[in-house]
């Protein structure tokens, strides 16, 4: 039997075929539809999975260990394709990549390419060079915003919007000013130039991402007035943006937010601990009392305004008594939803040295606690939203289906409500909260 080529195999030239994986947070998707973008025009295709690909990307995290033993695991299982197909290039990028290259081309001696944050415009030309060492690329570079390259968005109703790169805060803990470099925001044109072109596609929300996204400024524009002219963007009709810094919360900023209507009334406020001891050790540069003032400003200002935070547990050094502060931290502020992690020490950051006093088991107990108590507040605030009635933007099906929509709330709480067909994704609906678990409320169509 003579076997059918394929679509590929038929033309003369078929362009590369690139299988890319993402991990860690939001920057790192808009990272990844950033190279998908490069290396589109360096006339590579998106390959549908990675047993059909010529080269293999995986765009990584180092914020944790436990993010890095992942990518670790997923680089083995992947090195066996290079058993059966020899040309196939694999390749690591982002923050892993950036953090700890040595260790990882003798972990992962089959990585074809390593490549940092600030490296993505050479990618084309690091997969093209024909070498028996890998290519490695992982020079920080201030001055990089790839504000001139549109990244390949997924098509939705939201989009998230790089609008700064790195961060300059240095908190004891984090690897991040480490691997992503120094701040620099995207010139506010690049930005309103994909805004409009985002709304023309159809999305009507805009999320502006950056480490410490407030403390964009670019020229005479500071954060606020980036929000002021996003929101004279026709077409988009909600603006968020993450992650914040609590020191960079501005009382213009805070204005703007209480005046501008797109703007939407969440914000994610990481606290990391409710310790001032803790907090001076983590060097945040804000005392508890700083914090809770500034949620009162907020509160005060935007009286819809829903939080949600970071927590980290057993930060070295962090007693019992310390860890009860932070308990209380989150019963005072009473969020909406908490990221809460243990902590992981990190080569390279200011509290490497330090040490790591809390043990694992306490970790894992603080941790259960954290969570455990923020289900309960959670519970508690959505529960507390039945009977209210709030404009939904139409994301589509709820993933547990029966012919349910989801979407977000303004306070980006997860509404599912009945389907009708002339309700499509986009849409703004209005909705009743009927009943709520602590991550959805379940509405009727108002
Ligand atoms: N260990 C645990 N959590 C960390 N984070 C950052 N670095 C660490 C670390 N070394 C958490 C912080 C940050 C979030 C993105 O990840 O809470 O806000
Ligand atoms: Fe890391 Fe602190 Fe910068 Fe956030 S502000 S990215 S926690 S160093």
């Amino acid at each position: 039997m003579t076997r059918i080529p394929t679509m590929a195999e038929n033309q003369h030239n078929p362009a590369p075929r690139v299988w890319l994986e993402t991990y860690g947070c939001q920057m790192n998707v808009a990272d990844s539809q950033l190279v998908t973008a490069v290396l589109r025009r360096a006339g590579y295709t998106p390959a549908a999975r990675p047993d059909d690909a010529d080269v293999i990307l995986l765009n990584t995290c180092a914020i944790r260990e436990h993010a890095e033993e992942r990518v670790l695991r997923r680089l083995g299982e992947l090195a066996r394709f290079k058993r059966t197909r020899p040309a196939l290039r694999l390749g690591l990028l982002g923050c892993m990549a950036q953090h700890n290259r040595a260790a990882l081309i003798e972990k992962a001696p089959w990585l074809d390419l390593v490549a940092g944050p600030d490296a993505y415009r050479r990618l084309p030309e690091m997969l093209g060079a024909q070498s028996f060492d890998p290519a490695v690329d992982v020079r920080l570079n201030r001055a990089e915003t790839y504000g001139d390259i549109a990244p390949e968005y997924a098509c939705g109703v939201r989009a998230y919007v790089t609008a700064m790169r790195g961060c300059d805060k240095f908190c004891a803990f984090c690897v991040v000013p480490y691997v992503r470099g120094r701040e620099r925001s995207v010139a506010p044109e690049d930005i309103l130039r994909e805004a409009r072109q985002l709304a023309e596609r159809g999305v009507r929300e805009i999320v502006l991402l950056g480490q410490t996204v407030n403390a964009y400024r670019h020229g005479a524009t500071d954060f606020a007035a980036l929000l002021s002219a996003l929101a004279r963007v026709d077409g988009v009709e909600r603006i968020r943006f993450t992650s914040p810094h609590p020191a960079d919360m501005t009382a213009g900023l805070v204005a703007t937010m209480a005046a501008e209507p797109k703007i939407q009334p969440y914000l994610h406020l990481p606290a990391q601990s409710g310790s001032n001891r803790i907090l001076a050790a983590m060097d945040r540069g804000y005392t508890v009392e700083a914090y809770l003032e500034l949620v009162a400003r907020l509160r005060a200002a935007i009286p819809e305004l829903a939080l949600s935070t970071d927590i980290i547990v057993g930060f070295h050094g962090e007693t019992d008594e310390d860890f009860r502060a932070t308990v209380g931290l989150m019963r005072t502020v009473g969020y909406d939803s908490a990221f809460t992690f243990k902590y992981s020490v990190r080569e390279h950051t200011r509290a490497f040295r330090l040490g790591d006093s809390v043990s694992e088991a306490e970790k894992s107990r603080r941790l259960a606690e954290v969570i455990a108590l923020q289900e309960a507040i959670s519970l508690e605030r959505y529960r507390a939203l039945i009977g209210r009635e709030f404009p939904v933007l139409v994301e589509g099906p709820a993933r547990r289906g029966a012919g349910r929509l989801a979407g977000k709330t303004p306070q980006f709480k997860t509404a599912i409500f009945p389907g009708r067909p002339e309700i499509a994704p986009g849409a703004t609906v209005r909705v009743r909260v009927e009943s709520a678990t602590a991550h959805s409320l379940i509405c009727a169509l108002a």
